[in-house]
């Protein structure tokens, strides 16, 4: 079978920084040691000067997803081939179920809108809205079907909002069917009294979103999240972790030995509450729940992320154009689409603002990246990892290409960029997906459809 063989770079994973080539055959990685010899027809590629990654995996996407009376702008041909551009390889996105209708409805539904699509590989978590009669029941034949994870929200009264008695039950069904609750913590009943209070007073602008939001209203939420997880006897994941307040949340259930753990997003360590500040509305641009935060919370999530109180960073990608859909909310922030896009820029961004700044090491940025979420979401050693039998989803990483994200080069189909102007160093440049070069040099050519459906195992990471 022919082969290809990526020579002379350094391989790097979540446990170690080694020279190594690696030998791919099919979609799989075949070999990884020092001095492969080519056989005839390999293809060769020199890796000199790079480092070998394995593919991100960013656990949280909103690709073609109905939300606040419009639909996410990147659907899964236009967000999979972004995220491949950026270095990712894999994605877990999230299917809705609606109220009063079965979640397997929602998988299928959502299976359709990335068939002939992807062109990378994608998982699906549901977010359930009601248990019903059946959900219960509902939940064991999802995770049958490969649907590891189920997202509940604690926020969004009579949308997406469901109460703690559910919440306490599909935690307790997680603890006999091993899939992880994926929490969205804010306490969403108080927030609706503070945004009534600010609408009532003419409060109408777009800082008012976060405003509305307080940092303690995540803590709160957190708090009880892990308190149900700890009393149903299950692991729990929360969700954009934004805030100081909430972090301490988790670090004091995980020094109890609590299995509690967390994600965070590039948007929450780099960017605060003054974007949405912004003249002309450009402030909407930064809209999305939770909010951004005063600059004092920034340093304390890298603090997390550097000694394990946040396990994974996703990019929480649910772009919304500021035109035509984030104008929706001109005269009342209630009505601006809540989301923003990132899921092209996250590697760049850890990369540069992670492991150039001396915030952790290379090792814990694959860690952070692929590996940890590969495990908490039943997809390791598949995914997030390079050693022979797993999937050839690599990275040939350039530490030294300098790049400036702008949405006039961006390939998200959104017109706006949170990271406008942003100059980073380190940057994809060949792309691996199943063993197929999908980006080289800035040049795609993978094909939407490509990409597979993760059926992911249960148990995961979150229960070791
Ligand atoms: O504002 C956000 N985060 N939009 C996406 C939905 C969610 O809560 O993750
Ligand atoms: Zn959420
Ligand atoms: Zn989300």
């Amino acid at each position: 079978m022919a082969a290809t063989l990526i020579r002379n770079g350094t391989v790097v994973t979540a446990r170690e920084t080694v020279k190594a080539d690696v030998l791919i055959e099919g979609e799989a990685i075949k070999e990884v040691r020092p001095g492969i010899p080519a056989a005839s027809g390999d293809k060769v590629l020199d890796a000199t000067g790079m480092w070998v990654i394995p593919g991100g995996i960013d656990a949280h996407t909103h690709l073609d997803m109905p939300f606040g009376g419009t639909t996410s702008a990147d659907d899964f041909e236009t967000g999979t081939r972004a995220a491949a551009f950026g270095g990712t390889t894999s994605i877990v996105d999230f299917a809705i179920q609606a109220r009063g209708t079965r979640m397997r409805d929602a998988l299928d539904t959502w299976l359709k809108k990335a068939e002939g699509r992807a062109c990378i590989d994608y998982g699906l978590h549901m977010i359930v809205t009601d248990l019903g009669a059946s959900g219960l029941e509902d939940m064991d034949e999802l995770v049958d079907e490969g649907v590891a994870s189920f997202k509940l929200f604690m926020a969004y009264p009579n949308v997406l909002m469901v109460d703690d008695a559910t919440i306490f039950k599909a935690l307790s069904r997680t603890a006999r069917n091993g899939a992880l609750i994926c929490m969205h913590a804010e306490n969403g009943s108080v927030i609706d009294v503070m945004i009534a209070r600010a609408l009532a007073e003419g409060k109408t602008a777009p800082v008012y979103h976060a405003l509305t939001r307080p940092p303690l209203a995540e803590a709160e939420a957190v708090h009880r999240a892990i308190a149900m997880a700890e009393i149903a006897g299950t692991p729990v994941y929360i969700v954009h972790l934004s805030s100081e307040d909430a972090l301490n949340q988790v670090r004091e259930a995980r020094d109890r030995g609590v299995p509690a753990f967390a994600e965070t997003c590039p948007q929450y360590l780099l960017l605060s509450i003054e974007e949405l500040e912004r003249p002309n509305f450009e402030g909407a641009k930064y809209v999305f729940t939770p909010p951004l935060r005063p600059k004092h919370h920034l340093p304390k999530l890298w603090d997390g992320l550097k000694h394990d109180h946040l396990q994974v960073v996703s990019t929480d990608h649910c772009p919304f154009c500021f035109a035509d859909q984030k104008i929706l909310g001109k005269d009342d922030f209630t009505k601006i689409p809540n989301g923003g896009p990132g899921i092209e820029n996250r590697l760049q961004l850890m990369y540069h603002y992670g492991v150039n700044a001396g915030n952790f090491s290379l090792n814990r940025f694959v860690e952070l990246t692929s590996t940890t979420p590969a495990r908490i979401f039943g997809m390791y050693p598949k995914k997030g990892e390079i050693a022979p039998g797993s999937d050839a989803d690599l990275v040939i990483w350039d530490p030294a290409s300098v790049y400036t994200i702008s949405s006039k080069t961006h390939h998200m189909r959104v017109d706006y960029s949170m990271f406008e102007g942003y100059e980073v160093r380190g940057n994809a440049r060949t792309v691996f997906s199943r063993g197929e070069v999908i980006v080289d040099g800035g040049e795609f050519h993978g094909k939407p459809g490509r990409g597979n459906y993760l059926k992911r195992a249960a148990r995961g990471g979150a229960w070791k």
